[in-house]
């Protein structure tokens, strides 16, 4: 079976990451969640280990223990904070999400990203150096008003966050 990997970060969005992982599962892939450190709160992580049949990571495992999931073949990171998005187009490896999305770069792993943050962080010439150098690197990003419209600090996280289209993205030839 096909491995996808969610990776999801510290935004509220990703308290609806379970319809990726439905949607994900339709397509006959086994969905393992990685969710950063500051996603966790947003989620409900038994629910999410049981919904996906596999344990949900966010540290790197002790030296000497076996790997607990399988390997990848795509990755989807949704929502990506401007965080985990600026580290990881500085190279940034020091968190699990991080380090298996570089790790991914060089085994040639498709990765799709669906950044979201507020309108103001949005804003910032890193982040928006980060989403260019990103590109260039073969990553799918999928960013804009046409994706999702950003909203300004401190209103409301809008529901209508494209899950489906980070799927679409990944392209065909993944259905089993
Ligand atoms: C309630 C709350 C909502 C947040 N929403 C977002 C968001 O939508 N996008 C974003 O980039 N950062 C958001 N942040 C900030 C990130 O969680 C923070 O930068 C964190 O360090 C991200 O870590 P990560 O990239 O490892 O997930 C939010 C923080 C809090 C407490």
């Amino acid at each position: 079976m096909t491995v996808l990997y969610v990776i999801a970060c510290g935004s509220p969005v990703a308290r609806d990451v379970g319809r990726l992982i439905t949607l994900g599962q339709k397509k006959n892939f086994n969905v393992c969640l990685v969710p950063t450190e500051s996603a966790r709160p947003f989620l409900d992580i038994p629910a999410l280990a049981e919904l996906t049949g596999n344990p949900v990571r966010s540290t790197f495992k002790h030296p000497g223990e076996p790997d607990l999931l399988p390997l990848p073949d795509a990755i989807i990171v949704a929502p990506a904070t401007v965080n985990t998005i600026n580290k990881w187009a500085a190279g940034a490896a020091d968190t699990l999400a991080l380090a298996l999305l570089i790790e991914a770069h060089g085994l040639g792993i498709p990765i799709v990203a669906v950044p979201y943050t507020n309108s103001a962080m949005a804003r910032h010439p890193a982040f928006q150096e980060s989403l260019v150098r990103l590109k260039s690197w073969g990553v799918r990003v999928l960013y804009g008003d046409e994706v999702v419209k950003l909203h300004p600090p401190r209103a409301a996280h809008r529901a209508d966050f494209p899950w489906h289209l980070a799927l679409r993205a990944l392209g065909e030839g993944w259905e089993a």
